[in-house]
């Protein structure tokens, strides 16, 4: 039997900001973002879209109804909680409809944990090959204004459908994980923005990239010939650029190394106009090779770079399947380019608006452009969410 990612869906904001007009709004030369980071936009999300807005959007545009009575178990890997006791999942399980005797939980591991979500999914299949498992990776990353870090904020959710005999790839139990506690990027309870060390943290990526793809070759006897594809961790691209050069192995023809680097500019493609969903990242530059390379054929092999802040990596890898073409979109350029593109002052009123909760715990909201679904009040506390067909959900 094999496992693996049976399908997978993306969704994320529904706003766009220009790089060119964040870089003149911030007085910089717009190199820096294009070149510099290898930013061409980011995602916006209004108040009204969530982590749970988000999720369910992007499984919504995956699931049939046969997958919703199969799923046993929705997964929410996030680092933008909505809630520190009530999991995100709960409410994404209820939003699709799945059948009720379903275990739904969250996972945290700043950027890391949705690699640890699909390993779960894999483990659960494998005792329970007829289940179905729902992963979902999903964040808002907010820096803050005239921050080092807002270049690369974004918006955005993964979801993918984990299930035996699986249709697009096949996962594979070679996966190598590092833990290193250190101060990189943090979020406290208190604070809606992450404190950064931005620098270091770039340092510390590149550096468990390098020791841990050391320890996996090891472990695995595969070298970097053995892959058709490298994925990372997509902070901002010129890291993940930085990161595969680090990788890149001397030795290999030129061709292959050609080979390599056209798959990697095919991976961050979309990347490019989005920004940093952070568990998301790594499985939006998946999503983002296999729907824009020319190059992949089943049979091909694919390595994972995982990377969360704090940190933990971890490095695993894939096979394609026969027909893997047939699971995925040909017109998600189209829908990336339909975003409404917005100012920098409307970014900066938007991305940033707040809950103006009453003394009762109510509060309404603008009608903005969402995805599926939307949070169209905050009740008694309550988070109430809507889908654009008008089903309330509480
Ligand atoms: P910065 O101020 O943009 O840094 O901050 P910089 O001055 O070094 O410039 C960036 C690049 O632009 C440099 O390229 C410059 O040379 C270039 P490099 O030398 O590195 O190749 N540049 C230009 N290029 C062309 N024309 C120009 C020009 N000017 C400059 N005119 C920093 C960068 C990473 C600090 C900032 O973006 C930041 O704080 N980001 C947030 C933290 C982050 O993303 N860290 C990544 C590793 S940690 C991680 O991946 C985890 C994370 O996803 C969170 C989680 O796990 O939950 C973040």
């Amino acid at each position: 039997m094999t496992i693996g990612i049976d399908k997978i869906g993306f969704a994320t904001g529904r706003y766009r900001l220009d790089m060119g007009d964040l870089a003149q709004s911030r007085g910089v030369d717009s190199e820096k973002f294009s070149k510099g980071l290898l930013l061409d936009a980011l995602s916006i999300t209004p108040i009204t879209e969530d982590i749970v807005t988000l999720g369910a959007s992007a499984a919504n545009s995956i699931l049939d109804e046969k997958d919703k009575a199969s799923i046993d178990m929705v997964l929410v890997a996030t680092e933008s909680s909505i809630d520190q006791s009530k999991a995100a999942a709960v409410y994404i399980h209820s939003l699709l409809g799945i059948q009720p005797f379903a275990r739904s939980l969250e996972l945290k591991e700043a950027c890391y944990s949705a690699t640890a979500a699909l390993n779960y999914a894999k483990l659960h299949v494998e005792k329970h090959p007829q289940s179905k498992v729902l992963v979902i990776a999903s964040d808002i990353a907010k820096y803050g204004i005239n921050t080092p870090g807002e270049p690369t904020q974004g918006s955005g959710s993964i979801a993918m459908l984990i299930s035996q005999n699986p249709r697009l790839l096949e996962l594979h139990d070679d996966n190598v994980a590092q833990t290193r506690d250190i101060m990189d990027f943090w979020r406290p309870n208190y604070s809606t923005t992450p404190f950064v060390d931005g620098m270091y943290s770039t340092k510390q990526y590149l550096d468990m990239l390098k020791t841990t793809w050391a320890e996996y070759q090891k472990r695995s006897g595969k070298t970097l010939a053995d892959f058709s594809a490298f994925c990372f961790h997509l902070p901002f691209p010129k890291l993940a650029l930085k990161g595969f050069n680090k990788i890149m192995d001397k030795s290999l023809p030129d061709a292959k190394k050609e080979a390599l680097k056209a798959n990697f500019d095919a991976s961050i493609t979309y990347s490019r106009q989005i920004g940093n969903i952070y568990t998301g990242s790594l499985f939006l530059g998946l999503l983002s090779l296999l729907e824009n390379s020319e190059h992949l054929q089943a049979g091909e092999n694919i390595a994972l770079f995982s990377y969360g802040s704090g940190a933990v990596a971890e490095i695993f890898s894939a096979t394609l399947v026969d027909g893997f073409k047939s699971q995925l979109k040909t017109n998600r350029k189209e829908e990336l380019e339909s975003r409404q593109s917005i100012s920098v002052a409307d970014y900066e009123t938007i991305f940033f608006e707040e809950d103006a909760l009453d003394e009762d715990g109510n509060a309404s909201f603008a009608d903005y452009v969402t995805n599926d679904f939307s949070l169209v009040a905050i009740k008694g506390h309550q988070r109430i969410y809507e889908a654009k067909d008008g089903q309330e959900n509480n």
